[in-house]
């Protein structure tokens, strides 16, 4: 009779045990999701408020507004410097010959592209000379003028995402973030702050296909990226 109640009360307080532990799994479970989907639903909406923008003259001038693509939640976010012609058709950042080398070197430090969140500094396609427009190789760097008038959306995406690190790639981005006028060459692989948040610049991807002795600084700034994701 005692040895059948113990095991009844030993029974029991399983049976307790087991069931806090499924609770306290699904409200993390949830708790997670509810931060992603928050995210999700913050990144939409400034997608949507931003799909109108004429605050300078890109806007005019686009296909698409190219907002930026990933994981919300991600703790790695890399900063280009504005969509090109397949990017403004397409409506996604780095999806031309930079973008696929970009995805490699992404692929080496152990990530895919929807580990991470890819954005530009400047979200339409800013270009030499607008006759062209149906030209490959009419792409430019971003004005100033244009980097300040956008520069307010970037500030949302990061405060949204909260991201771990930000890597920025090549001089715009970098520029255009740290508010600062330097030279990439000099600025890569260094450890710099945006708002308490690590950005380590590095060399653009087009600047890779230019030019292939740059390729050993990037690998270097990615081997160092993935050593503090990985703190
Ligand atoms: N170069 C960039 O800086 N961003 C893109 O999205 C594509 C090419």
């Amino acid at each position: 009779m005692n040895t059948n109640y113990n095991c009844i009360q030993i029974l029991k307080l399983i049976k307790t045990n087991l069931e806090d532990n499924i609770e306290w799994g699904e409200e993390n479970v949830y708790g997670d999701m509810n931060i992603v989907q928050n995210q999700d639903s913050m990144l939409t909406e400034l997608k949507q408020k931003i799909s109108k923008c004429r605050k300078c003259n890109l806007g005019n001038e686009r296909i698409n507004i190219v907002f930026g693509v990933g994981n919300s939640n991600a703790s790695l976010m890399l900063i280009g410097e504005a969509p090109g012609y397949e990017e403004d058709h397409q409506g996604e950042p780095f999806v031309g010959k930079a973008g696929q080398l970009l995805t490699k070197i992404i692929n080496a430090i152990g990530y895919n592209r929807q580990d991470i969140y890819i954005t530009n500094i400047v979200k339409c396609h800013p270009m030499k000379n607008i006759i062209n427009c149906n030209k490959r190789d009419n792409n430019r760097p971003p004005t100033i003028y244009e980097i300040n008038h956008c520069m307010q959306y970037l500030e949302k995406q990061i405060d949204i995402i909260k991201p771990k690190i930000i890597v920025t790639l090549g001089s715009s981005a970098t520029k255009g973030l740290l508010n600062i006028d330097v030279n990439i060459s000099i600025v890569r692989g260094t450890i710099m702050k945006y708002k308490n948040i690590i950005v380590i610049p590095t060399y653009h991807p087009a600047a890779l296909l230019r030019n292939n002795n740059l390729k050993k600084y990037v690998w270097a700034d990615m081997k160092q990226i993935r050593k503090y994701l990985l703190l």
